[in-house]
């Protein structure tokens, strides 16, 4: 199937690592380019934004549906994570996809947690990293392992994860792995609030107090004029209103370095914003031009 013909039925599973080699080397052979989005399923219009930039940029779009194992800790929510592999295939129809990558665990790790691992370093140990200990490492491996079996010209991830968009760059840079790395605008819901697949979690108090998040960052964005201390003044006076939400840290990094920035920095910078809403932890971020 080629973008110029988009299909009404739902894009072929591969399951097999071969299976999406063979396709991915058919399609490179008649020198079509090919695009991969990383995902873990549970799919939504913020998946749908980087598949439909991924049908723009490249010939072929492959979207890999697997919920990594390695990039949980013990006590967090591998177990509960939504599967939904048949209502990701049918949300996927029309979006121009070539083929959903859906391995099982022993596909993608064969010999168990005796693995050769991709190790995130200092900033992987940071902000997200420190709340979840190895979590960097976990995406990093299964993030490098997808681009040499996928063997994309370009892969797409969304802005709200940016700590993991700025690891996985880095990764790309260090390793010299030939895949460009695209970020897409976070989508956000009628109400602010980020979309995730973790915010199927929410009943209806949670998610009115998780508001508070994207609340935080934009009073944060208006304040930034005058300077840092305004900005973060403001994020937490917006989350303190909120007794659900046991925020985890709210930081201005550089992006260029993940590093906190100075009380005199000017110019670009990111906030992040990390909660936990109810059981559910929740993050956000956005660009805050500092003046
Ligand atoms: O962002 C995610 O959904 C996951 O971390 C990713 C990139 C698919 C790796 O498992």
């Amino acid at each position: 199937m080629s973008h110029d013909d988009v299909s009404a039925a739902p894009p072929v599973v591969i399951d097999t690592v071969a299976g999406v080699r063979s396709a991915v080397e058919a399609w490179r052979a008649s020198g079509e380019t090919v695009a991969l989005v990383p995902t873990m399923g549970s799919l939504h219009a913020g998946h749908l934004a980087l598949v439909d930039r991924a049908a723009a940029l490249a010939d072929r779009v492959v979207v890999s549906v697997f919920v990594n194992p390695l990039q949980f800790g013990p006590s967090e929510d591998f177990e509960r994570y939504p599967r939904s592999l048949d209502a990701d295939r049918a949300l996927l129809v029309g979006h121009g996809v070539d083929a959903v990558f859906a391995p099982h665990a022993d596909e993608m790790y064969p010999t168990g947690a005796a693995l050769t691992r991709v190790t995130a370093g200092e900033i992987g140990r940071r902000y997200e990293g420190a709340a979840r200990p190895g979590h960097f490492d976990g995406v990093l491996t299964v993030v490098a392992k997808l681009l040499g079996i996928v063997t994309p010209h370009v892969v797409l991830f969304g802005e709200k994860d940016a700590q993991q968009v700025f690891l996985v760059t880095r990764m790309v840079r260090d390793l010299d792995i030939d895949t460009r790395v695209e970020v897409v605008d976070t989508v956000r819901d009628h109400d602010g609030l980020a979309l995730s697949s973790r915010n199927a979690y929410l009943d209806e108090r949670h998610r009115r107090a998780a508001r508070a998040i994207p609340a935080a960052i934009e009073a944060a964005q208006s304040a930034a004029d005058r300077g840092i201390d305004a900005a973060l003044a403001a994020a937490q006076s917006a989350l303190a209103g909120r007794p659900e939400v046991d925020v985890d840290y709210v930081a201005v990094v550089d992006p260029a370095t993940f590093d906190l920035v100075p009380d005199d920095h000017r110019g670009a910078a990111r906030m992040l914003v990390a909660a936990r809403v109810g059981d559910t932890r929740l993050i956000d971020t956005a660009l805050i031009p500092l003046a």
